[in-house]
């Protein structure tokens, strides 16, 4: 496959509970070529677990659709797309609101997307109803050890 991108990868998985933690493993062990910290792995994680989980909830319910991941490495920041062919999304401004769930007798607290907009730096929703939903997301990995590395010969100049 050629890539205009730095890195790119493609996975499609069934929306069985399962996948869920598969799917955020995957992405983590992809990200982790940008040495990120703890904390950026622990955000990135979160944020797939939280789209990959509306995938298999919302998305198909009682049925069963394959879930796509798509990520891609360009500089320092990962581009994470996770799209269904779910039943889609009548309003996603309304869906994108804290505490807005349209499953409130599931115990969900409807605060999917505002962590997934919370952890990453970038969130965009595409969705049509009954044709499915696409979640994209984005976060730069500030380079910790570069960050130490300059700070280091900053001191051994100075
Ligand atoms: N992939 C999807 N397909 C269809 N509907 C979706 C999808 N993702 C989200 N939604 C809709 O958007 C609403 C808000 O999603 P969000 O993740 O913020 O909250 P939630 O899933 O209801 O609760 P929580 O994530 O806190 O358990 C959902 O209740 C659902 O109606
Ligand atoms: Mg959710």
């Amino acid at each position: 496959m050629l890539s205009k991108y730095d890195n790119e990868m493609r996975l499609e998985f069934l929306s069985k509970s399962a996948n869920e933690a598969f799917a955020r493993i995957t992405v983590a062990a992809f990200a982790s070529q940008l040495d990120p910290t703890i904390d950026e792995i622990a955000d990135i994680k979160t944020a797939v677990s939280e789209a990959v989980t509306n995938c298999i909830i919302h998305a198909y319910e009682d049925t069963q659709g394959i879930i796509k991941l798509h990520c891609i490495i360009q500089d320092n920041s990962i581009i994470i797309e996770i799209s269904d062919n779910g039943k889609g999304i009548e309003d996603v401004n309304i869906a994108k609101e804290p505490l807005y769930t349209s499953k409130p007798n599931l115990e969900r607290s409807g605060m999917g997307f505002t962590i997934m907009e919370s952890f990453m730096d970038k969130l965009s929703v595409e969705s049509v109803l009954n044709l499915g939903t696409k979640v994209t997301m984005e976060k730069t990995i500030k380079k910790a050890k570069n960050i130490l590395e300059e700070q280091e010969n900053k001191c051994t100049t100075a």
